[in-house]
């Protein structure tokens, strides 16, 4: 069986077309939705990621306050360029990429930020409001991956979802969004100290890659049947590429399309989504604002 490959572009311009209507919304009223993105040095891969979400701002409407810091800013400076962004009531979501330069402290930057601006989904606060089923902003990714599902028309409630992978951006919060009672998945939750990681991959309707290993999960690994989706993003060198590398998700993609009945491409799956998402974010922060 040949799997049918999820067009992740396409369910991102769908939510866009929403997007863009709320934002339209919004400015009849005089207000422009405004995301102030912070990059911290020259990480290629950042910076791809943060032009690609300046973009896609641009795209449905929306403003961004574009901030780009010398690699060896200090944490302080840091920290003061967040709190005039949080005072500034013309800038509705903070947005700093990461991961950040060694010397700054991950947690005291994400712990700054507004909660009500948010929209990563990354404060304290929100993981709080996620745990506890409340509202508040949810980290883009997992919001991308359900939303993917959904449209796909993938049965949530009951079904097996195994994530491999416990980072805080995907992982984890992917784990307690889908065992939401509103989702209602079973959930198992995988991770490098996994003994025996097939046993749980074998047993899952669902299955979620977000590990960050380039082909980690091989066909062996899949039920026939399941439902893949690759969140994995890894360069991998390819002297016949154009720019020596080519993106290669945590699945062996074409194996496992052989096993699956949906599989996510990388790229084009699940990436495209999580700018989708982090759209839609922006834009609930300037609503919630007015
Ligand atoms: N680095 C990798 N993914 C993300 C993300 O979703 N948000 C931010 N701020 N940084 C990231």
């Amino acid at each position: 069986m040949a799997a049918l490959v999820i067009d992740g572009k396409a369910a991102a311009q769908k939510s866009g077309e929403e997007v863009r209507e709320r934002v339209r919304f919004l400015r009849e009223k005089g207000t422009i939705p405004c995301l102030g993105v912070i990059l911290v040095g020259e990480d290629p891969a950042s910076l791809s990621y943060v032009t690609a979400k300046e973009k896609a701002l641009a795209e449905t409407g929306m403003a961004s306050r574009d901030l780009r810091l010398a690699a060896d800013t200090d944490e302080a400076t840091l920290l003061s360029h967040i709190a005039a962004l949080n005072e500034d009531p013309a800038v509705h979501g903070i947005l700093v990429q990461l991961p950040l330069p060694a010397h700054i402290r991950e947690d005291r930057v994400i712990s700054a930020i507004d909660p009500r601006k948010d929209v990563d989904g990354f404060h304290p606060v929100s993981v709080g409001n996620l745990v506890l089923g409340k509202r508040g902003f949810v980290p883009c990714t997992p919001q991308g991956v359900v939303t993917l599902l959904r449209e796909m028309n993938i049965p949530l409630a009951g079904a097996h979802a195994v994530v491999v992978g416990r980072s805080n951006i995907v992982g984890k919060p992917l784990v307690n969004l889908l065992s939401r009672r509103e989702i209602n998945a079973t959930v198992t939750l995988c991770h490098t100290g996994t003994r025996d990681l097939a046993r749980y991959t074998l047993d899952a309707d669902i299955l979620i890659a977000a590990a960050g290993k380039a082909g980690l999960i091989t066909a062996d690994m899949i039920r026939e049947g399941a439902a893949v989706i690759d969140v994995g993003v890894n360069r991998v060198p390819d002297p016949s590429a154009k720019k020596g590398y080519r993106l290669r998700g945590d699945v062996d993609f074409e194996g496992a399309a052989e096993r699956a009945s949906v599989i996510t491409p990388v790229p084009g799956g699940v990436g495209p989504m999580t700018i989708a998402m982090l759209l839609r974010n922006v834009v609930q922060a300037a609503e919630d604002s007015e």
